[in-house]
């Protein structure tokens, strides 16, 4: 392939893509070069037909008389409601399955998450069925207040420090629907003027996109899908076997595959790929989706085959020719996949209708009918295996990623193989062996330098400075693959760091999965301010979503805002038209949650800049330095 393509921290990745013919993000990257300076900044506004009204230094007002400040403000709120309505929808859907799994008596993978969760939110039940229900519906209530009306389960998982502050700010969030239909009303055409008054709302965005979207999530699924075991696992394309029918699955809702991961378990189903002529069928991970079975994955090592890769290796995963079928749940799901699938005449399934893909043949997730979807599923699979395996080549680039890779970090698990305490983590930071922990979270995008560069280098840069990393996201997808959770990374980490990785047998960067799991790493860090006494601002712990890509991401940044923790990002959202928004989320917020927006597009210099911020804390929190 002669076209120009962008660069990615995976050399392999890098090499195997441009050795084929197919179209992908890394060519198209090349040809959107070509950035709209409006859009870029911001000032671009198309909310009514006077419109679009672009902000210049001749022109700067539009027609209706909505400034730059205004206009960035509507288009930055509108970005993190969508954000937030999408990790909503996640949880609903999670929710709703564990109602169905309480009223119909089904699989509950782990008791002692369902009894750990209920206890967080203060639910008693006798029976465990009885209990999930009371769980979801906890849940769900909340999720469909009035705006006005504050969600109940806010304070029992919040962290009471922030709850306070929260409070005297006034962003405790409405109904969390309710507060992604404002955040779409404040923002048309001639309502809200008032910038801060709408970042505020993008803080309470941010608390119920967390809370819930994230940390809720996560929780529940845990009883649906089994606890995360810390192990060693495969990562890359070395993973995928061409001797089995092999499903890729993308997405977010790991609970929508719970009937299904059980069924490809079954004996029955298995002869049934022997039939014709496969050893079984395997389950590719891509994206986040793949991430959290990843990170489950020892509940379901007969059916995964491993992690391969983030979301823009999903198209290089589809190109080895050994993927027979999609199965998409929701986003990170790249249009880009489709003409590829029809071409390699991989068939494309879709389970949830806001995620419906032209190509692809959508099934309604109707709970009472898993046997009967899963059937389907099962046979569409043995169809495209058959129709395709004598017709399309296949090229695994089986020297990709690493044999051993650590994974299946949990805030639970985390907690338990130190000792059942935070104990040596705080002594270790406290005698300034580790100088603190750096949370490397969010996508993989292919503006900031290239595909995974950034996340790679802040990474490598942090651990050089003693200062140990966790990880989730499509970033981990990244930095599994180039070996940074692997045997051998800790040579890359400072001396001190390098020591205790070598005493506990971890590496420098701790994978916690999907970017759902930011919200486990919240728990790790509020357990930890817990331990000491003190809020998360005065934490030596910083937060950096490098390769940011969605407007998920910025509703996940708006949660890192509102907990007070320093957020930084390798390229600005579309904001820097405005003065004052970008003042307000760099400098003003400082005095407001205690958070503040960082953008450095330079992975050393950014590795200065949250060292220092960490070395500051330390020195308020009279640590040694
Ligand atoms: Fe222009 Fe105002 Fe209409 Fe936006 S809402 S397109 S700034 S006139
Ligand atoms: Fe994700």
């Amino acid at each position: 392939n002669s076209c120009k393509m962008c660069k990615s921290a995976d050399e392999r990745l890098e090499s195997f893509v441009a050795s084929k013919e197919f179209d992908t993000a890394f060519h198209r990257t090349e040809t959107q070069k070509q950035k709209c300076g409006f859009g870029l900044q911001g000032v671009c506004c198309r909310l009514c037909s006077n419109g679009p009204c672009r902000i210049t230094p001749k022109s700067p007002k539009g027609i209706c008389g909505a400034d730059a400040d205004t206009i960035v403000g509507r288009n930055f709120l509108r970005a993190v409601a969508s954000g937030s309505a999408c990790y909503i929808h996640v949880v609903e859907n999670t929710a709703l399955n564990l109602k169905h799994v309480g009223e119909t008596k089904g699989i509950i993978k782990s008791e002692k998450a369902l009894n750990h969760l209920a206890k967080k939110l203060g639910i008693e039940a006798d029976d465990k069925y009885e209990k999930c229900i009371k769980v979801a519906d906890a849940v769900l209530n909340d999720l469909y207040k009035p705006r006005f009306t504050k969600m109940e389960l806010v304070e029992k998982i919040g962290y009471g420090p922030r709850v306070e502050k929260w409070k005297e700010l006034g962003i405790m969030p409405g109904g969390a629907k309710s507060e992604v239909f404002d955040g779409v009303v404040k923002s048309s055409t001639n309502l809200n003027s008032d910038p801060v008054d709408m970042l505020m709302s993008c803080l309470s965005l941010g608390i119920s996109t967390g809370l819930y979207g994230l940390t809720l999530t996560n929780l529940i699924n845990d009883i649906m899908l089994g606890d995360p075991v810390i192990r060693m696992a495969p990562v890359g394309f070395r993973v995928i076997d061409e001797d089995y029918i092999n499903i890729m699955i993308t997405g977010h809702q790991h609970s929508t595959f719970t009937s299904f991961q059980e069924k490809l378990k079954e004996e029955e189903v298995v002869e049934l790929a022997k039939a014709v002529g496969a050893k079984g069928f395997r389950l590719v991970g891509c994206t986040c989706v793949g991430q959290d079975l990843q990170l489950r994955g020892e509940h379901y090592q007969e059916i995964f085959a491993g992690h391969a890769g983030n979301n823009f290796t999903s198209e290089a995963v589809l190109s080895t020719g050994a993927i027979d079928m999609i199965v998409s749940e929701f986003n990170c799901t790249i249009p880009g996949l489709e003409p590829i699938a029809d071409e390699l005449k991989v068939k494309m399934i879709c389970l949830d209708d806001v995620a419906k893909k032209k190509n692809a043949e959508y099934i309604y997730l109707d709970r009472n009918k898993y046997d009967e979807i899963d059937r389907k599923l099962i046979n569409e699979a043995l169809e495209s295996y058959k129709n395709r395996r004598n017709e399309v080549k296949i090229d695994i680039p089986k020297d990709h990623g690493f044999e051993q890779s650590l994974t299946g970090v949990s805030e639970k698990n985390l907690k338990e193989f130190l000792g059942d305490s935070w104990k040596p983590l705080v002594d270790l930071i406290a005698n300034g062996t580790i100088k603190g922990v750096a949370a490397i979270v969010g996508c993989s995008n292919m503006t900031a330098g290239g595909h995974d560069i950034n996340t790679v280098e802040l990474t490598k840069e942090l651990i050089k400075r003693d200062i140990i990393v966790l990880s989730a996201g499509c970033s981990t997808g990244g930095l599994e693959n180039v070996g940074l959770m692997s045997p051998g990374a800790e040579e890359l980490a400072g001396e001190n760091l390098k020591a205790v990785c070598k005493q506990l047998n971890i590496p420098p960067v701790l994978n916690f999965g999907p970017c759902l799991a930011i919200g486990r790493l919240e728990i790790v860090a509020t357990e930890l301010a817990a331990y000491l006494g003190i809020d998360l601002p005065q934490l030596p712990l910083v937060l950096s979503a490098p390769q940011w890509l969605e407007e998920q991401a910025l509703a996940d940044g708006a949660f890192g805002l509102a907990l007070g923790l320093p957020l930084h990002l390798a390229l600005p959202p579309f904001i820097t038209g405005s003065k004052l928004v970008t003042e307000v989320l760099t400098e003003g917020l400082k005095d407001i949650t205690g958070g503040h927006v960082i953008v450095n597009p330079d992975p050393k210099s950014t590795a200065d800049q949250l060292e220092e911020i960490i070395i500051d804390r330390r020195v308020k929190l009279g640590l040694k330095d």
